[in-house]
């Protein structure tokens, strides 16, 4: 009997001493695995200087195509897009192409590009002020709450884009200064032409592409579940545990 229950407690804290890991002593071996990492408190470090330097090729790259006002594009952008940033991130590289069924006309005499946009000025003026958040703040974890904000809320552009400015510490002044420049008129300009020059050529927004490519089948799947299509092409080591229940 007792015999029986020595047994029992050093097999119970066999289990026990198996699922706890403890953190090294030896630095380089910090960043072998996540469970380490946790265990020695240094997950971001690891995540940032380390790992991501061995995943940044095998990022799935999405690409979306889109204009301000189009209901489908606050839609998609608002749901498909803001799920897939809030759970799989580090597994894919979004990328933001603010421009959709926009048509530009050179002026030479002012050498600069004019706007004309499906729903109107306000939607060229949406569309400038993305451009310009996006080459300020470069990285999706500083644009994309802004972005989100302004597809998610109905209003006058320029009263939902101060308000969203603030909300996600974005200089506001120097967006608008941007947009009442030339470099806002350039930013502008390379996305059309980033729009104009797909292949195939795109027949509505939003219309996306991942490492490049457009398949009809690709862009249903992504309006109905991207996170899923997204895991689905991610062919590097280590997929998140937010594909495990999609694979
Ligand atoms: C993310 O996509 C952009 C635009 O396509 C590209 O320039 C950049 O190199 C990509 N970054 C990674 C880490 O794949
Ligand atoms: C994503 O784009 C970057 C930059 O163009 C490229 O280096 C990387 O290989 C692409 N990722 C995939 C999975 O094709």
């Amino acid at each position: 009997m007792y015999a029986l229950f020595i047994v029992s407690s050093i097999f119970l804290s066999f289990i026990n001493g198996g699922l706890t890991i403890d953190c090294p002593n030896i630095p380089s071996k910090w960043c072998e695995t996540k469970e380490i990492a946790q265990a020695c408190g240094v997950t971001e470090q690891c995540t940032t200087y380390v790992w991501k330097t061995r995943v940044e090729n095998e990022l799935v790259n999405l690409s979306i195509y889109y204009e301000t006002l189009c209901p489908d594009c606050r839609q998609f952008i608002t749901t498909q897009v803001w799920n897939t940033y809030q759970s799989i991130l580090d597994i894919v590289n979004i990328t933001f192409v603010p421009y959709g069924n926009a048509k530009e006309l050179y002026r030479p005499e002012t050498k600069l590009y004019q706007y004309y946009c499906q729903h109107g000025a306000e939607e060229c003026y949406g569309n400038l002020i993305h451009a310009c958040v996006i080459n300020f703040y470069p990285k999706t974890e500083e644009h994309m709450p802004f972005i989100y904000c302004m597809e998610s809320t109905d209003g006058d552009i320029e009263t939902v884009a101060t308000q969203c400015a603030q909300k996600s510490t974005i200089d506001y002044d120097q967006i608008t200064a941007c947009t009442h420049s030339r470099l806002g008129n350039q930013l502008q300009h390379a996305y059309a032409v980033q729009t104009e020059s797909l292949q195939p050529a795109y027949q509505y927004v939003p219309w996306i592409t991942l490492n490049g490519e457009h398949t009809e089948d690709m862009q249903k799947q992504a309006e109905k579940d991207l996170i899923g299509l997204i895991c689905k092409s991610y062919k590097g080591s280590d997929p998140p545990a937010q594909c495990m229940k999609n694979l």
